[in-house]
């Protein structure tokens, strides 16, 4: 019998509020100012699910509840006693995780788990084939309790090996994912001859093989399959560069819930569908709003190559074209003359945790009677929001804070444009120069502002995509090189005069 089939009233009823506060915590994650909120309805939804599940699966030795004994009279204490210890140990490296990891770690940190995700999916996919019955997944065909006596449902054969395949996927892709971020595996595109090819096979053989696992329920069919899947995760991401990780990684992200929804249907679980349905549709629409930022298309990110001649270009450039180098006195005394300030902020902002320094001058500034805006670019720094949670992180009032369309016609009505630690964001070769490799990606107008101030560290340094940006060596630009928080420390320093 199919286990959905005795989830109690009380459970279903559980599961469906646990879905409905993911679904609030969702809402809640789209802005700053309650994002608190919905982290802690998503953790109250968890624990209601965890809860529920465990309850309903108390675990008891042989004999069970339901063979007539009094309910709860045998549980079995050791099995339950290892699945809270696994709870107690993940959750404290999750903990200790959480607080020390650093911001601009996040993307590999995100990567790392996501990996996680996909082998939990792979380990149920085979805890279900290796012991359907226990699943209620199988129909017992002869008396002998070994696994291949039990006939797998067709529908969960099929749940099964989808699970298993994308779970797969996603444990082997996001470890590349990780790899390339963490820098331990060059971010570079890795490119094999006749790569799609070989994919397109491999994944029309992983399809083929789920097919033919209707009739065959035999270990091979499903130990090719988690094979093949376990092969394709790395090859589809390896070809993949540096500049396109973040949409691979909200892609897997997109990939681990579908994983989890179609085991959420082999379990019969309820709320593993809802959950997994949620997050594989929020990373499916994340990476098509990074695509369309980015000016890439999903087609191009996934046949991967992106970024290989960029980074041979980055590093070079024309070092020695002449430029405008400035102190943090002249920023300063520019900025107090200045009706209108707008900030830019960008990776190098978030390496150097600028964001305190940088609230105090916005202050200061305003104490001046200047007007003090922010604009966000959505893939400035290194994931999605990582700005608009530092500058949160600061104090930094919301209403302060701009995204690119509804900031970008004011430039040109300011006085000064401080970008700190952006580069790839401004760059107006994404507007003119169809070989670079950010064309078409819509950037900040920030050269239409009277003058530009330019904090990074040297001239030398490029951003992400590594190219040079043409904005250092115009006439209303000025440069000032040095670390993003010492900067902005002695502006704040020479205000004061
Ligand atoms: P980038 O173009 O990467 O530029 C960062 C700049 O910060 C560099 O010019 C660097 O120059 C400077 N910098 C680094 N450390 C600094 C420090 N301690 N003090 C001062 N300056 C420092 O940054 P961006 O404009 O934010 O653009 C983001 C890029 O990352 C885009 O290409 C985007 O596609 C990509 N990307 C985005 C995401 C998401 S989702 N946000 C994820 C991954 C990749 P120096 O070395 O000379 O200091």
């Amino acid at each position: 019998m199919h286990e959905a089939a005795e989830t109690p009233a009380w459970a279903a009823l559980a599961y469906l509020i646990s879905g409905s506060l993911f679904i609030l915590a969702l809402r809640g994650l789209s802005s700053p100012e309650s994002s608190r909120r919905g982290n802690r309805l998503g953790m109250a939804g968890m624990a209601i699910a965890v809860v529920t599940t465990l309850v309903t699966h108390l675990p008891f030795q042989a004999g069970g509840p339901f063979d007539g004994a009094a309910a709860g009279s045998n549980i079995d204490w050791v099995t339950l006693g290892l699945i809270l210890a696994a709870i107690a140990i993940g959750a404290a490296i999750g903990l200790l995780t959480a607080r020390r990891i650093a911001m601009t770690a996040m993307p590999q940190l995100v990567a790392a788990f996501h990996s996680l995700v996909g082998l939990a999916a792979v380990l149920v996919a085979a805890a279900a084939y290796l012991n359907p019955e226990a699943f209620g997944i199988a129909t017992r065909i002869t008396p002998i309790a070994s696994p291949s006596f039990f006939s797998i449902d067709p529908v969960s054969r099929v749940e099964m090996g989808l699970g298993m395949a994308i779970g797969a996927i996603t444990f082997s892709g996001s470890v590349i994912a990780f790899l390339k971020l963490n820098g331990n595996m060059s971010g570079a595109p890795i490119m094999l001859p006749g790569r799609h090819i070989i994919n397109l096979g491999i994944i029309a053989a992983i399809l083929g093989l789920i097919g033919y696992f209707l009739t065959d329920q035999s270990p091979w069919v499903f130990w090719t399959v988690t094979a093949l899947s376990f092969l394709i995760g790395f090859l589809l991401i390896i070809p993949i560069g540096g500049a396109d990780m973040p949409v691979v990684v909200s892609m897997l992200n997109s990939y681990s819930g579908w994983a989890a929804a179609a085991m959420g249907f082999t379990l019969g679980n309820s709320a593993m569908i809802i959950t997994g349905a949620l997050v594989g549709s929020s990373g499916a629409i994340l990476s098509y709003i990074m695509c369309r930022a980015m000016n890439r298309s999903f087609i191009s990110v996934i046949a991967g190559g992106f970024g290989g001649d960029a980074a041979i270009a980055g590093g070079g450039g024309a070092i020695d074209r002449p430029y405008k180098r400035g102190s943090a006195e002249d920023a300063a005394f520019l900025m107090k003359q200045a009706e209108q300030v707008i900030i830019v902020p960008g990776y190098g902002m978030a390496v150097a945790q600028a964001q305190h320094a940088l609230r105090e001058m916005g202050d200061l500034l305003e104490a001046e009677g200047v007007s003090v805006k922010y604009a966000i670019h959505p893939v400035a720094g290194r994931m999605p929001g990582h700005m608009n949670v530092l500058l949160a992180e600061a104090s930094v009032d919301y209403d302060k804070v701009f995204e690119l369309e509804d900031i970008n016609s004011e430039f040109a009505r300011s006085d000064v444009a401080f970008v700190i630690g952006a580069n790839d964001v401004t760059n107006p070769s994404a507007k003119t120069d169809k070989t670079s490799p950010i064309y078409g990606m819509p950037v900040l107008d920030v050269e239409k502002a009277k003058t530009v101030l330019f904090v990074k560290r040297s001239m030398g340094g490029v951003g992400y995509a590594g190219v040079d940006n043409e904005l250092f060596y115009r006439d209303n630009t000025m440069m000032l090189l040095a670390d993003a928080k010492k900067v902005v420390e002695e502006i704040v320093k020479n205000m004061g005069h």
